[in-house]
């Protein structure tokens, strides 16, 4: 989901971006399982990348909870070897985690000052993969994002996805829970973001999350709200309600405040209620409105707290972990040589250099330039 924003983003301002994932489902991407040692050392030695961006993971956390060794192997082991190879070929390593490596108990909102303490298989296996990246490489940087919205039309995979599918699929009533707290994080501003940090040397932990904070309630009430769907009902519940589901152990908050982003001056994530209107009004906006047929009633809030049925949802296909080589460096590669507009090689990974600016581009600059 992650790699859908954070690909098209590097590949417009690098000459040059290898992108991998081990289920090869786009033209540009190229096929890498970061478990298998030897192919990561053989990408290493032919393309020599120089900023090395490592998105793979398993992210499913009741998979990563009933499959703990794959996750460990994928999660951390494979982060180990990764910034082995960062250290031995001099590039500098962009490790994404997740708030999710917290137990959840602060009041507060979490700082990259705080202390670590995960709950679940998914949590642990990210720290480690945290603290492998910090110790074999010199020039690591560990971004820790929250709940990510942003997959787009074909990738968005988890929460909005799955309130939207109901939305499409004419429920009258969407359950969301209300007792966890978290701080959204669209991927279009984590890559803008992202590649500005990249092209300092201020390495180290940053928490990198949209303002605010919100329950997935909140979240899926934005939504609607967006949508302007007043007549479906929005019904607040505990996770215990989806517990046989998500039976993971969840942080009962993951809230996280981007501090040391801040202090650099580099902290330009929006608000996620206006980033989440931006991203259902690019990309979703045929959800938006009443269908024809259907009456308004008003929204009523109800308490349930006990199993009830409700819409069964699927999953999609999703992507990431690309490997990045800007040719130049980073001064370099902002030299507009051809005028900002990239060329896409027969294989689909090779783009000459937009010159655009390093500053998270809004999705409706986006709309602007591609109208
Ligand atoms: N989603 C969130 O809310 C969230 C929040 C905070 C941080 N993060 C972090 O952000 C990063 C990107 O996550 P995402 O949300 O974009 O999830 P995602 O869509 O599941 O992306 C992860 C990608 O890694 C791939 N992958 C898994 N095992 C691999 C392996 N052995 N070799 C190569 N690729 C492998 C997955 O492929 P398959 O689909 O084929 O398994 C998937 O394409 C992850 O590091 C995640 O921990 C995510």
């Amino acid at each position: 989901m992650l790699g859908e924003a954070v690909y098209p983003y590097f590949a417009e301002r690098y000459e040059d971006v290898l992108a991998t994932d081990k289920d090869i489902n786009e033209a540009w991407l190229d096929k890498l399982d970061v478990r298998d040692d030897e192919l990561l050392e053989q990408v290493f030695r032919t393309y020599r990348p120089q900023r090395v961006l490592h998105l793979a993971a398993e992210t499913d956390l009741e998979y990563c909870e009933t499959n703990p060794e794959i996750a460990q192997e994928t999660n951390a082991r494979a982060t180990k070897v990764i910034a082995q190879l960062c250290e031995k070929y001099g590039a500098t390593l962009a490790y994404i985690s997740t708030a999710g490596v917290f137990d959840g108990r602060k009041a507060g909102f979490y700082t990259e000052d705080d202390n670590a303490r995960p709950i679940m298989v998914y949590g642990q296996t990210k720290y480690d993969g945290e603290r492998y990246a910090m110790e074999y490489c010199s020039r690591t940087f560990v971004v820790r994002a929250g709940w990510m919205m942003g997959g787009g039309r074909r990738k968005e995979k988890k929460f909005i996805f799955k309130i939207l599918q109901q939305i499409r699929n004419g429920a009258e009533e969407i359950f969301a829970v209300d007792d966890r707290w978290g701080t959204p994080t669209y991927t279009y501003d984590f890559a803008g973001n992202l590649f500005t940090l990249l092209e300092t040397q201020c390495y180290g932990l940053y928490h990198m999350v949209c303002e605010g904070k919100g329950t997935r309630f909140d979240v899926a009430a934005e939504i609607l709200k967006t949508c302007k769907r007043p007549d479906i009902q929005l019904t607040p519940v505990s996770s215990e309600f989806f517990k046989a589901e998500y039976f993971a152990p969840r942080p009962y908050s993951e809230m996280m405040l981007n501090t040391r982003l801040r202090k650099l001056g580099l902290s330009y994530m929006r608000p996620w209620k206006v980033a989440l209107k931006d991203y259902i009004e690019t990309y979703f906006s045929d959800y938006i409105g009443v269908p024809q047929e259907k009456p308004v009633v008003s929204v009523k809030r109800v308490r349930v707290r006990r199993f009830q049925p409700r819409v069964a949802v699927a999953g999609t296909g999703v992507y990431g972990g690309p490997l990045m080589n800007p040719r130049s460096d980073a001064q370099g590669s902002r030299s507009g040589r051809n005028g900002g507009q990239s060329s896409e090689s027969s294989r689909g990974s090779r783009f000459r250099l937009s010159g655009k600016k390093s500053h998270p581009e809004s999705s409706s600059a986006r709309r602007r330039k591609n109208s």
